[in-house]
């Protein structure tokens, strides 16, 4: 039996760093309500003059190549999970793939997951190595939110959330098991409680021409935060929970704690009801704000650089997000 484990993490995040303040000089907010109700201080926008989704995904690639003792020529496939693509179409995989120089023999497969798009993508590359089909897979997550947001007072509640950034993982062919196990969840019922309505296909012909588009709100993310914290702080615990019983653990068992970071204060939530200590819960948001796919390996990538993640150590992914969906892995670090 063949199983994956993670061999190097990496991610890149854009240079301009956009404090509350300067957000509270364009719209109707402050510093403190931002601290107060998602903890963030502060995010990275990128510079649309050199930074795209695929150009950040490659950095944060070859970090994680280069941390692994790899060259770009050693990877199988690609997995890009990414709610913001470079292009309506194509997706960004093969704009990575092209980035980083690869032949035609790799295949790139992209994900749309939003939040939890990071922790499904490495789902689906543990399948593609435990049937052998590939022995070395990139994994990525990566993001520019900040040049749709309506960073405006109406767009306020989202606009001080959100941030750009990349993360990657290298996941290789091992014969113990480093991925335990990963479960995928969604419900569909709650697509609009958080979504981005265009350019989506649901318009008749008439409205789905650009001339004709005259209200382009719908191309703004809506989100309705109350629903969206009350849905992930239960989702949260409960796919954690399942990780630990499909594996027979219990949260003790649990070395590090790696949430997709949302907010602050779901992240909180979650520690306080699994009874985890601060040590085993890494937290950045602060710094990067909620990097939707990407935070989740960006995260892992500091905190591996920070020293957290050591052989033998049990990582917990987890993840909720638009969809909903939400997901979870637990991994035994080699
Ligand atoms: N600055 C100042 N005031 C703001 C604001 C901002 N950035 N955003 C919203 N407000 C205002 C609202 O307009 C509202 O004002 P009103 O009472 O006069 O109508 C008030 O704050 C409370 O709004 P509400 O939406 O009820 O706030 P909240 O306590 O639910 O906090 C969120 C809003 C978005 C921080 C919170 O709902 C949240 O974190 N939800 C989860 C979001 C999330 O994690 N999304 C990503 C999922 S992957």
């Amino acid at each position: 039996m063949k199983y994956s484990r993670i061999v190097g993490l990496g991610h890149h995040v854009p240079e301009t760093v956009i404090s509350n303040q300067y957000l509270s000089n364009i719209m109707d907010t402050t510093d403190e309500w931002i601290i107060e109700r998602t903890g963030i201080k502060q995010r990275r926008w990128i510079d649309p003059a050199k930074d795209t989704v695929a150009n950040m995904s490659a950095k944060a690639s070859r970090m994680a190549l280069e941390r692994a003792g790899l060259k770009e020529q050693d990877i199988d496939f690609i997995v890009f999970a990414t709610i913001t693509p470079d292009y309506f179409f194509p997706g960004s995989g093969v704009l990575l793939q092209r980035e980083l120089g690869l032949d035609g023999r790799v295949g790139a497969l992209d994900l749309r997951n939003a939040c939890s798009g990071f922790i499904y993508a490495l789902s689906v590359a543990d399948q593609f190595i435990k049937t052998g089909m590939y022995k070395t897979i990139l994994v990525v997550g990566a993001e520019i939110q900040s040049t749709a947001l309506d960073i405006t007072t109406r767009g306020r509640n989202t606009a001080v959330i959100f941030g750009d950034g990349a993360g990657a993982a290298v996941l290789q062919a091992t014969e113990k098991p480093g991925i335990l196990s990963t479960h995928l969840h969604s419900d569909g019922n709650f697509a609009e409680e958080l979504y981005v309505k265009d350019p989506g296909s649901s318009r008749p012909h008439a409205e789905r021409q650009p001339e004709q588009i005259l209200d382009t709100s719908s191309f703004k993310v809506v989100m309705n935060g109350s629903q969206v914290f009350k849905h992930a702080v239960v989702r949260f615990t409960e796919v954690i929970n399942e990780a630990l019983e499909a594996n027979n653990m219990t949260k003790d068992d649990i070395s590090l704690l790696v949430p997709h970071q949302a907010n602050l204060r779901i992240s909180q939530f979650i520690q306080q009801k699994m009874g985890l200590s601060d040590d085993k819960v890494y937290n950045n948001i602060m710094h990067y704000g909620n990097t939707t796919a990407a935070s989740i390996p960006i995260a892992m990538s500091e905190a591996w650089a920070e020293g957290k993640m050591k052989k033998d150590d049990i990582i917990c992914l987890a993840a909720f997000g638009s969809g909903f969906t939400w997901a979870s892995a637990l991994i035994k670090w080699q």
